[in-house]
């Protein structure tokens, strides 16, 4: 059971919010899969500030969040059925589509593509807003780039500090991993990255099998491998061999933190932390990054864990494990 309260923005908040928005401030806030680091999608100065307090490549192209399906068409050209059925199936929700750019939207916030990512995210207080705002919201994950992204307001509290003009607290995601990206600019939609929505949902509204690209031509910055990774090195190994591949490391002098599969959940692990993973995949997805920088804080070097079944959400929790195990840039 969570612990943390629910703390949630008052109407209040977010009209300060709001106003800091349209002074082309920069705005923290809640989305059901993680927190946002927010700044009007229109204003490129106020875009190119999101970039330098993420440490992000200017190339690397933002979500636009806007308020409802309803305005899709004042922020994206020639949207094509098959997008505008998953927008109406899926939104608000985890799901970004990847779609032709309106001019409205400046190069600044797609990286100088000639598409952009948008969605309309299934948060109270993020919904709330977007209304009260009237435009777009161009938003990464709010924190340093390459690292795990925040799933509660002390995670950005803590990462992104007083380089945020205001965080609003929506208390901790549900969702836990970010949105499902589909692009949709092509004739047969194709996923650039699982995330809260299902593979599977995506096919049943298709009526087809969807396929999930590990590779394009697409500029994907959320897709290069050392993405969502967090200080301790992350090993990846068979289920059946985590707590002795655990304690073995312990053994040689590592400060070991293990992500013990649900199956054998009641074997005592000699290693620095030990959490058991949750069986439910959903409640796997919304504690992993907070499992991750809890190894960290704790001052592990190395975390131990197993890819989860990839169906369901099991498929964006194994890409994220895969990404934060995958190689680091050089230091
Ligand atoms: O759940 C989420 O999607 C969260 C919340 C805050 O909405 N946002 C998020 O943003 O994860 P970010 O910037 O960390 O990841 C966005 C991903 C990046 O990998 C980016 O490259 C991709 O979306 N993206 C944006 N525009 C794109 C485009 N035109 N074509 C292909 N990929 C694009
Ligand atoms: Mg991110």
């Amino acid at each position: 059971s969570e612990r943390i309260a629910k703390v949630t923005a008052t109407t209040s908040d977010i009209d300060k919010a709001a106003g800091v928005l349209r002074a082309g401030g920069l705005v923290a806030f809640p989305t059901e899969t993680v927190y946002g680091l927010g700044a009007d999608a229109e204003d490129p100065a106020a875009v190119t500030r999101v970039f330098q307090v993420k440490g992000r490549p200017p190339t690397h192209p933002l979500i636009v969040h806007i308020a409802g399906v309803e305005h899709l068409s004042d922020w994206a050209e020639d949207v094509p059925a098959t997008a505008l059925l998953l927008a109406e199936r899926f939104w608000p929700g985890p799901l970004t589509l990847v779609l032709r750019r309106g001019r409205r939207v400046p190069l600044a916030t797609t990286g100088g593509l000639e598409t952009m990512a948008v969605r309309v995210p299934g948060h109270p207080v993020a919904l709330a807003l977007l209304s009260a705002f009237g435009g777009g919201v161009a938003a990464p994950s709010a924190n340093r780039f390459g690292s795990v992204s925040p799933t509660t307001a002390g995670h950005v509290r803590a990462e992104l500090g007083d380089a945020v003009d205001f965080l609003l607290d929506g208390g901790p995601c549900e969702v836990g991993v970010e949105s499902t990206i589909v692009d949709a600019t092509g004739d047969v939609p194709r996923v650039l990255r699982p995330g809260g929505v299902t593979r599977e949902d995506l096919q049943e509204v298709l009526g087809r099998p969807l396929a999930v690209h590990s590779t394009s031509q697409v500029r994907v910055p959320g897709r290069h491998p050392s993405h969502y990774a967090p200080r301790a090195q992350v090993v990846l190994v068979e289920p059946g061999t985590v707590i002795a591949e655990a304690e073995r490391a312990q053994d040689l002098g590592r400060q070991v933190g293990v992500l013990v599969p649900p199956s054998f959940a009641d074997a005592a692990v000699k290693a620095h932390a030990v959490v058991t993973v949750p069986g439910s995949p959903a409640d796997y997805a919304r504690r992993l990054y907070g499992f991750l920088r809890e190894f960290d804080q704790q001052g592990c070097d190395l975390i131990v864990a197993s890819l989860p079944v990839e169906e369901g959400l099991g498929l964006a929790i194994a890409n994220r494990l895969r990404r934060a195990a995958g190689p680091r840039p050089a230091e």
